[in-house]
């Protein structure tokens, strides 16, 4: 089949080369003209596992190409629109200005026949806006929401857990259905669930989604607080109630909490938008579900404040981390960052490190201290935080470390390390949510 996939981020980079890797013949397009560069010399502008090689893959077999000319979607049988929609400056709303150009732009090269296939996390309601807005052009539009992982993507993708489809009623809906099958004939080939439904529950499926993956985090971090107040351990507790199907043990690591560029805004736009539709008490719990995962990073400060006998002011502090998570050079709303940002205002001399978000980093916190260097940023460090669980971090040896630093206090922002096994070696352990 062929494909295009206007906006090549991280969304539609990985989505073009899964496509091609399916085997069709597809064109990923995006308006940065280094990008697409970058992409059909399979480097993307971001640290993903697997993409590089599969985007030379593609490139070579000669299905996959890029452009910066939105002329060259036209011919493709099919359209994935995948372009951002950040939250709006000072507003909780999402900012559909990329979406609307995406479509404005395209409409100009569509054909009869053609299927419209928007990915991007929208309002719910702006799919609705947008097939009013290709009336006249004889081409489909379809709500095909993308569920994938920074760091998992590219698996993701092609091994999807579940399509869904949002479609026109009638004839229509039924051929769109129908042609976005024969693109996922493979993953549909194994089995995954397909759920076919009207554009509106499309789009409440992706936030209604990281909502709930929102929700569970902030619940395991508010029962941390309580853990806090009452020398219990939010690990064990998260371990008990796991066990219970119903709840299940996954999204229940107590900690820093979660940023990125997804949950923290899509709660925000989810919430703006049901404001809109006169429904904001619905989502009232959204508010403090935003604001349990912000208080994670004060607690952090004052607990780095607590184990330095009062103040951090002239401390000197390693930060491991400052990728929102491990395996991905995301630094957006990252809570790694905010607290070595906060401690670094406070007065502490923060070094912060990371095996692939360093670059990143300090573009955006350009006044932070950075090494690429694990040794040199805990070199004689009177605290050491771990705020992004990378393995190497995880692995980390007590005994080996203990020479390096020096005093031996950490503080584990993540749950991951065996607080008997530092401690035996000397350490002054201190988690959130751990006695
Ligand atoms: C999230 C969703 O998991 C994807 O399903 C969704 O497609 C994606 O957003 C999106 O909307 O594009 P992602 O942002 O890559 O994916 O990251 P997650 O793995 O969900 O982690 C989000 C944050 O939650 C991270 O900061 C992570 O450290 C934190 N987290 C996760 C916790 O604090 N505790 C947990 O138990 C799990």
């Amino acid at each position: 089949m062929k494909i295009s996939v206007i906006g090549c981020g991280y969304l539609g980079a990985v989505h073009a080369a899964c496509m091609a890797k399916l085997g069709h013949e597809v064109v990923g397009i995006d308006t940065d003209a280094a990008k697409i560069e970058a992409l059909a010399d399979g480097r993307p502008p971001f640290f993903e596992p697997g993409l590089p090689e599969l985007l030379s893959e593609g490139v070579a077999s000669g299905r996959l190409r890029f452009s910066a000319d939105i002329a060259e979607a036209a011919g493709a049988r099919v359209h994935f629109l995948c372009v951002g929609t950040p939250q709006k400056h000072g507003e909780f709303a999402a900012d559909l200005r990329y979406v609307d150009a995406a479509f404005t732009d395209l409409r100009q090269h569509v054909n009869a026949g053609d299927l419209v296939v928007g990915k991007s996390t929208v309002p719910v309601g702006t799919a609705e806006r947008l097939a009013a807005a290709y009336e006249g052009t004889d081409a489909t539009l379809v709500w095909n929401p993308e569920f994938l992982r920074e760091g998992f993507a590219v698996k993701d993708t092609l091994h999807p857990d579940r399509l869904v489809y949002g479609v026109p009623e009638g004839a229509a809906g039924e051929q769109a259905a129908e042609l976005l099958d024969e693109v996922y004939a493979r993953p549909m080939s194994e089995g995954t669930p397909r759920i076919i439904t009207d554009y509106a529950t499309a789009q409440l499926v992706k936030v209604a989604a990281n909502s709930f993956l929102a929700t569970k985090i902030s619940f395991i971090n508010a029962m941390a607080e309580l853990c806090e107040a009452t020398g219990a351990d939010v690990t064990a507790l998260a371990d008990a109630i796991g066990h219970d199907d119903r709840i299940g043990r996954r999204f229940l690591n107590a900690g820093l909490g979660f940023g990125g560029g997804c949950l923290p805004k899509d709660i925000r736009a989810f919430m703006a938008r049901a404001g809109e539709l006169g429904v904001d008490q619905a989502l009232s719990f959204l508010r403090e579900v935003d604001a349990i995962n912000m208080r994670r990073r004060v607690r952090m400060v004052d607990l780095a404040r607590e184990v330095c006998g009062g103040s951090i002011v002239g401390r000197k502090v390693a930060v491991l981390g400052a990728a929102f998570k491990p395996n991905s050079d995301d630094v957006r709303d990252s809570p790694a960052l905010n607290v070595a940002e906060q401690m670094n205002l406070q007065g502490a001399y923060v070094t912060v490190t990371d095996p692939e978000a360093v670059e990143n980093a300090r573009r955006r916190f350009p006044d932070l201290k950075y090494t690429e260097s694990f040794e040199d940023a805990v070199e004689d460090a009177e605290l050491i935080l771990l705020l992004t669980e990378w393995k190497e971090y995880v692995e980390l040896d007590p005994t080996a470390l203990s020479d390096k630093v020096a005093q031996r206090r950490i503080l584990d922002g993540r749950n991951v390390l065996d607080p008997a096994r530092w401690r035996a070696a000397g350490w002054t352990y201190r988690a959130l949510g751990r006695p």
